[in-house]
């Protein structure tokens, strides 16, 4: 990444730059850290053609939230069988659509989807995603998703009933999770349940240990993780084998882990202002890029930043986006970020570790602004 910003210093900005190979690095180290689960890359993070298609050399799998993202993998050539509905709500066409196109992996968390599943995707392998509490976790995903233990085992039943098959139990701990715990919390959940559906003949194959293994590098003490993510293969692995029955598989989805480190957001700065706000004197510095066109996580995350400036003092700084939306501020109240006192109109920011959700959370047209340009290396 380095060298392309070096030789084209004047791209017109902002663009979102993405490396392969630290994709492929992130995807490998994930891999050597969880040997024993298969990945289901979550494309959500990021679902660049080039990445999808990087990922599919490797042998990635892939977990889709969408038909849409399921039309994008299997024209880049990822075989059907390949590909997780990881979406607990689905539209009939789209699971329709879905199934003849070969995709016979489902999830749900409610009797109604297993009914239209059972009745538009005949005989697929379905798991039922159990609710966690999301405590360890920026974004913790539980209320939306997720049923408790005893409705569970209940519609595990049901879907065996249905004719399909009861094939897993997934979760996630919450993206940016902190603590490996949480998996050992939930998988302790899991075994129990798979011993109350064994004991009424229903024998789940599988554990879906979902996303959330965090990135390193967002600044600030209170985003840095607890321990490598060894020390997640190892707490997860220890937690598999002491807890589940034998013969059970796992499988993983990880999106952050694998894209957070290898993207950037180039910005530029449009105005700089000093102004009384609430009756602070407060520096703004007004970019290209705000939370509309790549930088929508900076609400919860901080992207280390990198300025061509390297004079000046450093003073806490107010960023915001160049559309006429007022949320459309980084960094004002809760979370302060300091820059150079001496940045100025045509400097340049770079927003690092922002491979994850950047570029897939633009919006479209949102001011007339277009989606960011994004250049791959
Ligand atoms: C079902 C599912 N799987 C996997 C992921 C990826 O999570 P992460 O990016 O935290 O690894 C998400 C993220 O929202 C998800 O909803």
């Amino acid at each position: 990444m380095h060298h392309f910003l070096e030789a084209n210093p004047r791209l017109e900005t902002p663009f979102f730059l993405i490396d392969l190979d630290l994709i492929e690095q992130q995807y490998r180290l994930l891999r050597e850290a969880l040997p024993f689960a298969a990945c289901y890359f979550a494309m959500k993070s990021n679902s660049s053609t080039a990445v999808i298609q990087r990922l599919n050399q490797l042998g990635s799998r892939f977990e889709a939230a969408s038909i849409y993202e399921i039309r994008r993998c299997l024209a880049l050539g990822v075989p059907p069988r390949d590909i997780h509905f990881g979406n607990t709500i689905k539209k009939d066409s789209h699971i329709l659509e879905a199934y003849r196109l070969g995709v016979h992996s489902y999830a749900f968390d409610s009797s109604q989807e297993l009914e239209k599943i059972a009745q538009l995707a005949p005989g697929s392998n379905v798991s039922c995603r159990l609710a966690t509490d999301g405590k360890g976790a920026v974004w913790g995903l539980c209320r939306k998703f997720g049923r408790d233990p005893d409705d569970v085992v209940e519609l595990m039943k049901y879907a065996h009933s249905l004719g399909l098959r009861a094939y897993g139990i997934s979760f996630h701990t919450g993206s940016q999770q902190r603590s490996a715990g949480a998996w050992r919390r939930t998988i302790e959940i899991c075994a129990d349940i798979i011993q109350r559906l064994n004991q009424q003949q229903v024998y789940p194959r599988l554990i879906n240990l979902g996303g959330g293994f965090p990135s390193y590098q967002y600044a600030g003490d209170e985003m840095q993780p607890q321990g490598d993510i060894f020390e997640y293969g190892k707490v997860i692995k220890t937690a598999v084998d002491e807890l589940l029955p034998q013969g059970i598989d796992c499988v993983m989805e990880p999106g952050r882990f694998i894209t957070a480190a290898a993207g950037l957001v180039k910005a530029t700065v449009i105005l700089v202002l000093d102004k009384a706000t609430d009756g602070v004197p407060t520096r703004w510095v007004y970019l290209d890029a705000g939370r509309f066109n790549g930088l929508y996580e900076s609400v919860d995350v901080e992207y280390p930043i990198i300025t061509n400036r390297t004079d000046g003092t450093a003073i806490r700084t107010v960023l915001a986006g160049p559309t006429c939306d007022s949320d459309d501020v980084m960094y004002d109240r809760d979370r302060a970020v300091f820059l150079p006192d001496t940045l100025t109109q045509g400097d340049s920011l770079i927003f690092t570790n922002a491979g994850a959700y950047s570029k897939s959370y633009m919006t479209v047209d949102f001011n007339g602004f277009p989606p960011m340009q994004e250049y791959v290396v």
